[in-house]
């Protein structure tokens, strides 16, 4: 077990965004979070990746308890994620984006190194040619591929994503899925956040379902689909999923 969040609740004055969730994650598994907007996906993110400070519960990686840790030290355990906006430095180059986090993290690194491995992921995501391009030139999916880039930098053993297919071209979402795939097949851990029920079906071996906070199901998205209550919590939306 690569993950283990228990009981982990989040309160935000009288509004409970996670409720008593918990939930474990195997190594080499990639564990999709669905629900509705708003029921606590992101938040959940956020906790596991030191962002917000949990209101009570406990997070252990690898056995080790994190939750009280920041998010630069839950990084360096090898924690990497990316975000449902992407928050780049705009006015900075492709690879700029990537030498920054790449500096500030790794204190002794050998620039060889740092800058082979940039390289490398940038040829991965396919920005290479523009790796000397502002960062707020890029196209919205062009930013999402950096992100994920980004979050690779530091050889995560757990990546955190949030909605990254979210108004990405077919084009960008293949190489994110292949990028994924690769990752994956080397020993990254997934959880991925996302309303895209296909892209969940293709890439999850297994779901959770949260509304209002709540996780309401876990298993195959095949077998959630099918859960009255996860149905309830998707009338708004008056479909199935
Ligand atoms: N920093 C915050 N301060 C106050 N309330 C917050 C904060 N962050 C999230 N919330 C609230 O917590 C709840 C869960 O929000 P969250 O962003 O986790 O939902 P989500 O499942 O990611 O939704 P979406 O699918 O729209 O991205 C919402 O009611 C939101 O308004
Ligand atoms: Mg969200």
């Amino acid at each position: 077990m690569i993950l283990d969040v228990r009981n982990l609740t989040k309160r935000f004055g009288e509004l409970i965004a996670v409720n008593n969730v918990s939930l474990t994650v195997n190594k080499g598994e990639v564990l999709g979070i669905i629900g509705p907007n708003g029921s606590g996906k992101t938040t959940l993110l956020n906790l596991i990746s030191g962002i917000y400070e949990k209101s009570n519960g406990e997070i252990y990686l690898k056995g080790e308890r994190i939750d009280h840790l920041m998010p630069n030290e839950i990084a360096l355990k090898g924690v990497a994620r990316t975000f449902q906006i992407p928050k780049l430095f705009r006015n900075m180059t492709v690879k700029e984006n990537l030498l920054v986090p790449a500096k500030a993290l790794f204190k002794s690194h050998n620039y060889y190194e740092v800058e082979k491995r940039i390289s490398e992921l940038l040829r991965f995501v396919g920005l290479e040619s523009l790796k000397n391009e502002f960062a707020k030139n890029l196209s919205g999916g062009q930013q999402k591929l950096l992100e994920i880039a980004r979050a690779f930098i530091i050889n995560p053993i757990l990546a955190l994503l949030d909605e990254p297919f979210a108004g990405v071209s077919p084009i960008i979402k293949d190489t994110i899925f292949s990028t994924i795939k690769a990752m994956n097949k080397n020993g990254v851990t997934f959880i991925i956040v996302s309303h895209e029920m296909p892209s969940i079906a293709y890439l999850c071996n297994r779901v959770i379902v949260l509304d209002s906070g709540i996780k309401i199901a876990e298993g195959t998205l095949e077998e959630v689909a099918k859960d009255v209550r996860v149905i309830e919590a998707y009338m708004g939306a008056k479909r199935r999923i």
